[in-house]
C-alpha cells in the first residue's frame, strides 16, 4: 500500500496499470507496490475513486450505487447546496465543479447532467485523465459526440455511455434467447417506452427517452438501420412530446419505437418477433413476469393464414439491479482498460439513429 496524494490520508492500493492518478514515490516503493498489488486477489484490489457530477434525479441513484460497490469518492453539482446534502449523506466530499476535472485523487467521474452540457464536461474530465461514464444523451448533436468520445480515445479514458437496460438481467437473458436461436429468425422488433414527463427544455420524448430502446434493438440486430423514418407530434410546446421511429434494417428486420412523455400511464415494453417464437420484456412486470416467451402456431391452409395462441411461459431471469452491474461493468474497465458493454462507438450509432427520426416543429410561442 502507499499513501496516494489528496486521498486525506487514507491508505490505498495501486493498481499495476496507472489509470489512477500518478503518485510522488520512488521506483523502490513502486514496484514494491507493483508486486503486490499483481499479487493480490481482484477483491482485495481498491476500487477507483469516481466523483458523481450532477446529483439531480438520475445521480442520486448513481451516489447512492456507487456507495454500495465501494467506489463513492466525492460529489459534485453547480448547486453547492445539493452537492453538500449528498456528500453530508454518503461520508464523502463535495467537490466544486470547477475543481472537479484536476483534482489528481479523482480516478473517474459519473456524469448526469442536462445533457447539453455531458459532452463539454467529458472532454474536461477526459483531457484531465478521467474515465468517464456520461448519462444517456451524451450530447444533443452528432458532431458534440464525436469530439467527446475521440477525446477519449486520445487520452486512453474509458468512455461508457448510461445505457442501464443492456444491464438489464431480463434484456440479457432475451439477447440470449435470441442468440441461441430460440426465437428462429427475427423480422419485427418495437418497443414502447410511455409516460408522464419528465419536461426537458432542450431535449424532446425521443432523445429522452428512446436511447434505450435503441441500445437495446442495435443490440439484437447487431447492425446499423438502413432506413430511419421519424414522426413526432409537440403538444405542449415546440418539442416532441410523442416520437415514432420506424426503422429497416438489412435482410428486411423491420423495427418500430414509440416514445411518450404525456402519456396517461407508465408503459416499459419491448417486443421481438420470430419465426419460432415471439417475446416480450415488460419492465413493468414483477420480477419473474419480465420475460415472457409466446409460442403461437401461425400457417397456411389453401391459400389462408391461421394460427393459434398458446399461453406465454415465463423465463427465469437472475437477480440484479440494472443500475448496479451497469456501474460494475464501469468500475471493471476502469480497473482492465477493456471496452465497456456500452462503449462511445455506441452512444454514437444510437445519436445517429435520432438525428434522422427527429422532427422539427416550429416555435409557437
Ligand atoms: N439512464 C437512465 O435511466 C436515466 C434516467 C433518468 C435520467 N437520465 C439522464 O441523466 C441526466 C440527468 O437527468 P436528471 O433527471 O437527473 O436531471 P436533473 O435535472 O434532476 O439533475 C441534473 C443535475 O445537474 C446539475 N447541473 C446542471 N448543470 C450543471 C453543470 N453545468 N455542472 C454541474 N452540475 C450541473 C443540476 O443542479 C442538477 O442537480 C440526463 O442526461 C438524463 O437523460 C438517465
Amino acid at each position: 500500500m502507499l499513501r496516494s496524494p489528496g486521498c486525506g490520508g487514507r491508505l490505498r492500493h495501486l493498481p499495476v496499470r496507472g489509470n489512477y492518478q500518478k503518485v510522488n514515490a520512488n521506483s523502490c516503493v513502486r514496484f514494491a507496490v507493483q508486486i503486490l498489488h499483481a499479487t493480490m486477489s481482484t477483491a482485495e484490489k481498491m476500487p477507483p475513486r469516481i466523483a458523481v457530477l450532477g446529483c439531480g434525479y438520475w445521480g442520486s441513484n448513481h451516489i447512492r450505487t456507487l456507495k454500495s460497490l465501494g467506489a463513492l469518492y466525492a460529489v459534485s453539482d453547480q448547486n453547492s447546496d445539493r452537492a453538500a446534502g449528498f456528500a453530508a449523506d454518503q461520508g464523502v466530499e463535495a467537490i466544486a465543479v470547477d475543481d472537479l476535472f484536476t483534482r489528481p485523487d479523482v480516478d473517474a467521474i459519473v456524469m448526469a447532467l442536462p445533457p447539453q452540457f455531458h459532452a463539454q464536461s467529458a472532454i474536461r474530465a477526459v483531457s484531465n485523465g478521467k474515465d468517464v461514464l456520461v448519462e444517456k444523451p451524451i450530447a444533443l448533436t452528432v458532431p458534440d459526440a464525436e469530439a467527446a468520445v475521440k477525446a477519449a480515445h486520445d487520452h486512453g479514458r474509458i468512455f461508457m455511455v448510461g445505457h442501464v437496460l443492456r444491464f438489464h438481467p431480463a434484456f440479457e437473458k432475451l439477447l440470449e434467447l435470441i442468440k441461441a436461436g430460440d426465437l428462429g429468425d427475427v423480422s419485427y422488433i418495437h418497443s414502447h417506452r410511455l409516460g408522464l414527463g419528465k419536461f426537458h427544455t432542450e431535449n424532446d420524448a425521443l432523445w429522452d427517452l428512446a436511447p434505450h430502446d435503441l441500445s437495446m434493438i442495435l443490440a439484437i440486430t447487431g447492425t446499423e438501420p438502413l432506413e430511419v423514418r421519424g414522426e413526432g407530434a409537440a403538444v405542449l410546446d415546440h418539442l416532441s412530446d410523442f416520437a415514432h421511429l420506424h426503422l429497416r434494417f438489412p435482410n428486411n428486420v423491420r423495427g418500430h419505437l414509440f416514445a411518450s412523455r404525456l402519456n396517461p400511464y407508465r408503459e416499459r415494453r419491448l417486443t421481438v418477433v420470430g419465426n419460432k417464437a415471439m417475446a416480450v420484456f415488460d419492465d413493468m412486470e414483477q420480477w419473474d413476469r419480465k420475460l415472457a416467451v409466446y409460442k403461437h402456431s401461425i400457417w397456411q391452409d389453401e391459400g389462408q393464414w391461421a394460427s393459434t395462441t398458446e399461453e406465454p411461459s415465463y423465463v427465469k431471469v437472475a437477480h440484479g439491479m440494472p443500475l448496479t452491474r451497469e456501474l460494475q461493468n464501469f468500475i471493471d474497465c476502469i480497473g482492465s482498460r477493456n471496452e465497456p458493454r456500452t462503449d462511445g462507438e455506441e452512444a454514437i450509432r444510437v445519436l445517429r439513429i435520432l438525428t434522422a427520426g427527429t422532427v422539427v416543429h416550429n416555435k409557437v410561442k
